[in-house]
């Protein structure tokens, strides 16, 4: 039987959940793709580490580098994260003419098209499966299977600490930082979890997700980024009560005048099938010409579930390892000469719908004052409701960015409403 060899470079929750997949699945792996995917060389910084994992059945060692350019090894997974040495890693690799799979969304959204350059002038594939959204085929799915469509837009909850985080705080009532050290004992959270709660990962998924949707290059500096820090439960309990679901929702819409590209916390409607999920699990939805609307869902985080996604890869690596490039599906999903430089609009042009509280204490007076504001600015209340003695929500339909910015600087203005208005986004996912 054909043998892949595999090295894996980082032990850790995603290296070590790969590991235990492909030894415990080895045997149905190569009943169905015909090769032994064999795990030849693994290296890890904390060698006491690597080796109660091997428990002596594969050779460890401390040195990325030696595992790079290591004649035993056909194939590197990156497992390591961050984009210093993972990023000098993956080149090394690709210069040794070995194949490359790798879960690192942060590498892939700010140095992927120099990555893909290196590895198409060194006639290697470089595979990101696990780099969004965990377990689920969502890569797979736009690059291959909607391939027949032009896609209009991509949503989804892509990060799953977050996801567990708001979850935890709805039915918990707990705040953000009483939630976030789980999340990291679950290994769900990045080695810096500033990049979960303030929506950088998530962006970095998006960011990934839009260049093979609308076939742009990776603009990870232009999207918009606004993460769960600042959400206060109130604001959790009075969406509930409202009908919607708070989530973290990466949003990317092909529209007449460019792409939008944004990250930030969503009501959605509680009826729609994103709204119900929970945890760390993700869900992707996907608006295309052809199908229509398609939804994906699984584990978005953690060990195995990241594993499946990497194993994925290495499977279509052996399928395609002899191939000629061609044969191959582009690694952004485009052929490179059609890839177009699409403009990114920035949020001040994107349209929403908005959830906005403030603060009154005569509150029939505020109402008045607010429908007054509204209507100059041409803004559409769906609804205003009293929420506490002193709290006022009031829902809109949508609008321009910057007009709603324009219309709460003369509500915060108004001797009936107190501070600063909580601003939030709605989307309907219809
Ligand atoms: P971990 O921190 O758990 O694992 C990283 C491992 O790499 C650690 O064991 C670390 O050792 C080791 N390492 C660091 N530097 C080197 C080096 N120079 N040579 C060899 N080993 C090194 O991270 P995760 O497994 O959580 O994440 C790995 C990647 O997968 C990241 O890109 C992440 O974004 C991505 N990912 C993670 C998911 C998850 O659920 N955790 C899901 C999807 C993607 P040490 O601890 O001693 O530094
Ligand atoms: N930290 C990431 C998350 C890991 O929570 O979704 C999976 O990409």
């Amino acid at each position: 039987m054909k043998k892949l060899n595999v090295g894996i470079v980082g032990l850790g929750t995603v290296g070590g959940g790969t590991y235990t997949v492909l030894t415990r699945n080895a045997e149905e792996i190569s009943r169905r793709i015909g090769v032994d995917v064999n795990v030849a060389l693994v290296a890890d910084k904390d060698l006491d580490r690597a080796n109660e994992l091997t428990n002596g059945k594969t050779t460890v060692t401390d040195d990325a580098f030696a595992l790079v350019s290591s004649p035993d090894v056909d194939v590197v997974v990156e497992l390591i994260g961050g984009y210093t040495i993972a990023k000098d890693v993956v080149l090394k690799a690709i210069e040794n003419g070995k194949h490359v799979v790798t879960a690192n969304k942060a590498l892939i959204a700010l140095h992927g098209n120099e990555i893909f350059a290196a590895a198409t002038k060194a006639g290697v594939m470089v595979a990101y499966e696990a780099a969004v959204a965990g377990g689920i085929p969502i890569i797979k799915a736009l690059r291959e299977g909607l391939t027949a469509n032009r896609h209009q837009w991509v949503a989804g909850i892509l990060n799953g600490t977050t996801n567990y985080i708001l979850t935890e705080m709805r039915d918990k009532g707990l705040a953000y930082q009483d939630v976030i050290g789980e999340a990291q004992r679950l290994g769900y959270a990045e080695a810096d979890p500033t990049f979960d709660v303030e929506g950088i990962d998530a962006a970095h998924k998006l960011v990934i997700m839009s260049a093979i949707a609308f076939g742009m290059p990776l603009k990870f500096d232009e999207a918009y980024t606004e993460g769960i820090t600042q959400i206060a439960q109130t604001d959790i309990q009075y969406a509930q009560t409202l009908g919607y679901s708070m989530k973290l929702l990466g949003i990317t819409k092909r529209t007449d005048k460019g792409v939008e590209l944004r990250v930030h916390p969503t009501l959605i409607p509680a009826d729609q099938l994103v709204a119900s999920v929970d945890g760390a699990m993700n869900a992707v939805a996907v608006q295309s010409d052809a199908v229509g609307p398609t939804l994906y869902y699984g584990a978005g985080a953690g060990a195995e579930p990241t594993a499946s996604a990497v194993v994925a890869d290495l499977v279509d690596v052996a399928r395609l390892m002899g191939a000629d490039e061609s044969e191959r599906p582009a690694a952004l999903g485009y052929q490179v000469d059609q890839v177009q430089d699409i403009a990114v609009l920035p949020i001040e042009v994107v349209e929403s719908a908005y959830y906005l509280r403030a603060n009154a204490t005569d509150q029939s007076a505020a109402s008045a004052d607010i429908e007054k504001v509204m209507a100059e600015y041409k803004i559409a209340i769906k609804q205003i409701v009293q929420k506490s003695a002193s709290d006022l929500v009031i829902l809109t339909d949508v609008t321009v960015e910057k007009n709603m910015d324009a219309a709460i600087a003369a509500l915060e203005a108004l001797p009936t409403i107190t501070g600063k208005l909580v601003k939030l986004r709605m989307e309907a996912l219809g």
